[in-house]
């Protein structure tokens, strides 16, 4: 069995992008590993250092991800302000991390580009956070997007690096969860790439039915085929891929065939995938209101969680403790 950690950034609603991505895979994973997931909160202040409601975003994301189905009963589901430990962990990997790769990365240099009035030390050891969020649970495996593989590689240099100096085997070194084949890229409503958080390109899953029925039918599309069977401009393509992961697939052969006949009209199509969107994030949404409602449900939630992270966390720190030479008089 795997030790599997996955780290939540604390803003932004999850869309279907996220849920075809990568969430729908973590509620499978759940079953055969041992889990861990947390919310990123500690990493957030490195961008948003007075965020208007910390609480409130870290509330919503942890319930869409419960509404969505990791389950609290098998999974360890925690906030990262909710382990100190790991705040010490990174104090002691800060000692062994150097400025200067910290500064090539490429994360530090886009987000100084960014915010350039905010160049503070936490953007510029986040990689180090995020290595003992990592390994503090003696994680091996992290599902990660391409835009954090050289934070994970970061991780396995400071673990390396950690057993390396005191001359030790203890630290693994995670390498990416890989979902494979398994993985279905979402397109975004705006034409080209992927299903994001900017305005109208993507579906929330607790947009009302009205805001879905507006963001579909004001999707991009084009004049129409102009010859049969031919081939499909990536604007079509993509209602036809998020029709595919929604839809019957009976109404997916039938727009298939209107479009190849050249009698495709898009309005009926954005129609029916706006109905059946809404039918899929229907139950989601639902969850997610009545569990973000829920305080009582959420408190247990948090504190199990934490619990069980900081048992695992703590045990960590005091290993390395003792292998670093701090010791009791
Ligand atoms: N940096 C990650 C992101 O932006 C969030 C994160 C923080 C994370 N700590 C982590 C992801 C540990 C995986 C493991 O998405």
């Amino acid at each position: 069995m795997e030790t599997v950690l996955s780290g939540i950034r604390s803003t932004g609603n999850l869309h279907l992008g996220n849920y075809f991505g990568a969430l729908k895979n973590f509620v499978k994973m759940q079953h055969e590993n041992k889990c861990f997931f947390f919310i990123a909160d500690y990493h957030s202040l490195t961008t948003h250092p007075t965020p208007a409601d910390l609480h409130g975003s870290v509330k919503q994301v942890l319930s869409e991800y419960l509404a969505c189905g990791l389950d609290p009963e098998i999974s360890t589901i925690f906030l990262q302000s909710d382990v100190p430990e790991v705040a010490e962990l990174y104090l002691l990997l800060n000692m062994n991390a150097y400025i200067g790769e910290l500064e090539r990365t490429t994360s530090f240099k886009d987000k100084i580009r960014l915010q350039p009035d905010n160049v503070n030390a936490g953007l510029l050891t986040y990689p180090v956070l995020m290595a003992a969020d990592i390994i503090i649970h003696k994680a091996n495996k992290v599902p990660v997007g391409k835009d954090q593989e050289q934070n994970l590689e970061m991780t396995r240099k400071f673990a390396k690096r950690f057993n390396h100096m005191y001359k030790v085997d203890y630290f693994p070194e995670p390498v990416a969860y890989n979902f494979g084949e398994e993985l279905v890229k979402i397109p975004g409503l705006d034409g080209t790439g992927k299903m994001g958080k900017s305005e109208g390109n993507g579906i929330f899953l607790v947009d009302t039915p009205e805001a879905i029925r507006k963001k579909v039918m004001r999707a991009v599309t084009d004049s129409g085929p102009v010859e049969k069977n031919q081939k499909m401009p990536e604007p079509i393509r993509n209602l036809f891929t998020i029709m595919d992961v929604v839809s019957e697939k009976s109404t997916l052969d039938y727009f298939l065939e209107k479009y190849n006949n050249c009698e495709i009209r898009y309005g009926d199509m954005k129609k029916q995938l706006a109905e059946d969107i809404i039918n899929f994030t229907a139950p989601f949404r639902e969850k997610i209101l009545s569990i973000s409602s829920d305080n009582q449900y959420l408190r247990k939630v948090v504190s199990m969680g934490a619990e069980r992270a900081r048992a695992s966390a703590s045990k960590t720190v005091r290993e390395v403790r003792e292998i670093i030479g701090f010791k009791p008089f």
